[in-house]
């Protein structure tokens, strides 16, 4: 246990997922971090049984008038990160929460620091999360690796001149959706940088199928079906009226899922050209959107970019193998990690099919151009969000040939995590 805690007469605790008194504590805890209200039985019920496979910590005070709910709370599991042409087991880390009676003493800062020695120990080469702010985590060495565009497009105006899918669209129920939308995401996370294996409970969640779902009535979910009858695309959507003019009312999208073009096509197309829609706003979308490009009136689209999920790179060699570069090359690698933990110097070989070696080494060969970064931005370039020559450009790396580096971790299409977790 961490000393800084220990000497704060604070305890860190494994919390048995099977243990209601245990998890009710954590998770009214979890809940008062995330400002949310206090959970009610039914929420309860079902959150130990989609968060069975955590692990979940707790830190506790023996001194607090509540000493059974934890002062702070932590969660991961090991999951899978998509990276260009591959995929990296990652340690996925979410219910981060310090209470505010307990804040800036360090907690945080203990439990990040446990728990990716933990990870690397277990030989998982990255962490991930999504942030609730933007500058808790470059200290801990995540990187911004996955931005996602959020879209608010006036549907009449837009105008489609995408391509006409030759399939169809069907309203389905939300069971439906839900069974669907597992199989269809391991389709489309396959193919997709940053996207993770979707961790247990999301699908209830998005589909309002579990006990505890709110105004689930207000969901719609649709299907496209190729004309070979595969499923190859849903979406789930809810609609917002507009109390001053019945025909100007707003689709909210919150997940659409489509395994191949024709089914993008057709789901797009579909939302967009729904009578009594004025607006059609959704968020975790790809920065490179084929749909900028289906519609007539790109200036129909407010498109709003921002920092979604972050990755820690733990074992440079390991993280880097994983995935698939951009050109046949080879250069060094020299990679200050603040923690200690993945640091070094490294040579990165890759060949004409996007294949690469790692050898860790102790000083760059004479004849490789070098690149000098933190741990930080070497993990930005993992998924292919940001390109060498504009982190050299932005003062974050130091390259003897930033075109050169730009080249190997180029890739074709931008990364992209279509939820939180
Ligand atoms: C974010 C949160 C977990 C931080 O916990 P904490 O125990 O106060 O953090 P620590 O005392 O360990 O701080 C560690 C470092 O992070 C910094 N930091 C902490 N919270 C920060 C924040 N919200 N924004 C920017 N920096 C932050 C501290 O200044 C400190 O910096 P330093 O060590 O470089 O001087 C806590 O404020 C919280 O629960 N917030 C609400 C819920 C939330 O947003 N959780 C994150 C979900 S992704």
């Amino acid at each position: 246990m961490s000393d800084a805690l220990v000497q704060q007469g604070l305890a860190v605790e494994r919390v048995d997922n099977a243990a209601r008194a245990e998890n009710d504590p954590w998770l009214s805890a979890v809940a008062r971090g995330f400002l949310e209200e206090e959970p009610g039985e039914v929420r309860r019920e079902a959150f130990v049984g989609h968060t069975a496979h955590r692990r979940k910590l707790g830190v506790y005070d023996a001194t607090s008038p509540q000493p059974e709910i934890p002062v702070a709370t932590f969660a991961s599991w090991p999951s899978e990160l998509t990276v260009p042409g591959g995929s990296v087991a990652a340690s996925a880390i979410s219910a981060v929460t310090v209470a505010p009676t307990h804040r800036r003493r360090g907690i945080l800062r203990a439990l990040m620091a446990g728990e990716l020695r933990t990870a690397a120990a277990l030989g998982l080469p990255v962490a991930v999360l999504t942030v609730s702010e933007s500058t808790i985590y470059g200290r801990f060495g995540f990187g911004s690796a996955a931005t996602v565009a959020n879209w608010d497009i006036r549907v009449r105006r837009a105008g489609w001149i995408g391509p006409e899918a030759p399939g169809r669209v069907d309203f389905i129920s939300r069971e439906q959706a839900r069974e669907l939308a597992e199989a269809l995401h391991e389709r489309v996370r396959a193919s997709s940088a940053g996207e993770i294996a979707l961790p247990e409970g999301h699908l209830n969640r998005f589909f309002g199928t579990s006990p505890d779902a709110e105004k689930a009535e207000r969901l719609r979910t649709i299907q496209y079906r190729s004309p070979a009858g595969e499923v190859d695309g849903i979406a789930v959507y809810r609609v917002v009226e507009n109390p001053d003019d019945f025909s100007e009312s707003t689709l909210e999208l919150s997940w659409l899922l489509a395994a191949t073009d024709d089914a993008y096509a057709g789901l797009w197309r579909f939302l967009l050209e729904m009578d009594l829609i004025g607006r059609l706003r959704a968020s975790e979308l790809a920065v490179d959107e084929p749909l900028w490009w289906m519609i007539a009136d790109q200036r129909a689209a407010t498109i709003t970019i921002t920092d979604h999920e972050y990755v820690r790179i733990l074992d440079v060699p390991g993280a880097l193998a994983s995935r698939r570069f951009g050109a046949a090359d080879t250069i060094a690698l020299e990679v200050d990690d603040p923690l200690g933990i993945a640091g070094g110097t490294f040579v990165l070989t890759t060949d004409a099919d996007g294949g690469a070696v790692v050898d860790a080494v102790e000083a760059p060969p004479a004849n490789a151009p070098v690149v000098r970064l933190g741990i930080r931005e070497l993990s930005s370039l993992l998924l292919g969000t940001v390109s060498a020559v504009t982190l050299a450009r932005a003062g974050r790396i130091e390259a003897d040939d930033p075109t050169r580096i730009a080249r190997v971790f180029q890739t074709t299409e931008a990364p992209r995590l279509s939820f939180w977790y």
